[in-house]
């Protein structure tokens, strides 16, 4: 896969040399470039932002540094995504969609953000995505680049070992997972559930599939909710 980031702020992106972003880089299955949305500016100044039509505080990003950084970036295959606070909520379901494409253009908003005209007409030459992280506002779309980034590098094939850990992971199935335990079996008065040390495979998978349901209904009634019903059997019922 390839990755184009553009941003006024490169230096934030070091993270994404580190562990397994790094490694995914370093054995070809991430192609990742970060780019300094200065370097298409004209001005000596090198500006990249202005005051906002119609007043009110803050300064809002020219059209023009974007455009000419699109066309340097973007291949026939590219979709653009922006991170923000105004677009739909990022989950797990556009990580694996994002986690399909061949060729993804980020594109990191600072101040109140980017001339709309940019993503209107960036949206009649690629498909153009509005994300999200949560309600709550961040200084710019570096820091949800890098969390995007990692959704999606590890759906990357060969990007996690085991293959398994993504089919039983939270959100995967639409249910939070259940708690995990490792040794020593008894800590600080606390002992590891029996069931986990019981050997009897049915009945791990039966208090962890209650345990998903339990942490989900208490944690998180939205996604409780919006589980098909059809996708519960009898015991998960009585449970
Ligand atoms: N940029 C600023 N706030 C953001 C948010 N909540 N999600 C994604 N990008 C953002």
């Amino acid at each position: 896969m390839r990755v184009d980031v553009i941003s006024i702020f490169p230096d934030y992106f070091s993270p994404l040399e580190l562990s397994l972003i790094g490694k995914a880089r370093a054995g070809g299955i991430l192609d990742l470039s970060v780019h300094d949305l200065r370097f298409w500016t004209s001005d000596v100044h090198r500006t990249v932002d202005d005051t906002p039509y119609g007043g009110g505080p803050g300064m809002v990003m020219r059209p023009e540094p974007w455009a000419a950084a699109f066309s340097a970036v973007a291949s026939p295959s590219a979709t653009l995504v922006v991170p923000s606070p105004v677009g739909r909520p990022f989950t797990q379901a556009d990580a694996h969609e994002l986690a399909s494409l061949d060729h993804l253009v980020f594109a990191c908003g600072r101040y109140e953000g980017i001339d709309q005209r940019v993503l209107d007409d960036a949206a009649t030459r690629m498909p153009v995505r509005e994300v999200s992280l949560g309600d709550y506002v961040l200084f710019g779309g570096e820091v949800a680049v890098i969390v995007i980034m990692e959704a999606v590098t590890r759906l990357l094939p060969g990007v996690l070992g085991n293959a398994e850990s993504l089919t039983e992971e939270s959100h995967a199935a639409g249910l939070l997972e259940a708690p995990v335990y490792t040794k020593p079996a008894s800590w600080r008065g606390m002992d590891v559930p029996e069931v986990l040390r019981s050997g009897d495979h049915g009945r791990i998978a039966r208090w962890r599939r209650e345990q998903s349901l339990l942490r989900t209904a208490a944690r998180r009634p939205d996604l409780f909710d919006a589980y098909p019903p059809d996708r519960l059997d009898r015991r998960d019922r009585a449970a």
